[in-house]
């Protein structure tokens, strides 16, 4: 089943939540290619959603730095495993194996929880700083500079 979007899920940062919700869109595609058992699509999508996912990653891990988070290590490590995770399934997959109901499953579950307890939780913590460093007032500024560096 997709993923809707629910104001739960909102962290109140705009660039993360629309970031976040590119990744759910991600999601979603690539249980509807799974669904059209249309396998270069799927294959696709998952390029592009890893790819996306890690400049996600990399941008929060980021910001949390540029705002003195206390977590921001355990928090990347988190990222970290997450992918490592992900990895392992496209290897899977790559091998003939059928894993995409099992990697979109471990996705939705994972994604929703992250938001919920580890994002929700920095934002708790540094959100009023996070705010501020992410508004895209002047150019050079952080959150300029970030976008092209993660998202190019
Ligand atoms: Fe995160
Ligand atoms: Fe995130």
């Amino acid at each position: 089943m997709g993923i809707t979007w629910t104001t739960d899920l909102n962290t109140g940062i705009e660039v993360i939540d629309n970031q976040h919700r590119r990744i759910v869109e991600y999601i979603n595609q690539l249980e509807q290619a799974a669904l059209r058992r249309d396998m270069p699509s799927v294959g696709r999508v998952l390029e592009d959603l890893v790819d996306y996912t890690q400049s996600h990653f990399a941008f929060e891990e980021s910001l949390q730095e540029e705002v003195g988070y206390q977590y921001a290590k355990p928090h990347k490590a988190v990222h970290e495993m997450f992918i490592k995770r992900v990895s392992g399934y496209q290897q899977r997959h790559a091998a003939g194996e059928n894993v995409i109901e099992a990697l979109h499953t471990m996705l939705s579950t994972w994604l929703i929880h992250h938001i919920k307890r580890d994002d929700m939780a920095y934002v708790r913590e540094v959100g009023v700083k996070a705010q501020a460093a992410t508004q895209p007032t002047q150019t050079g500024g952080w959150l300029g500079r970030s976008l092209k560096r993660f998202f190019g």
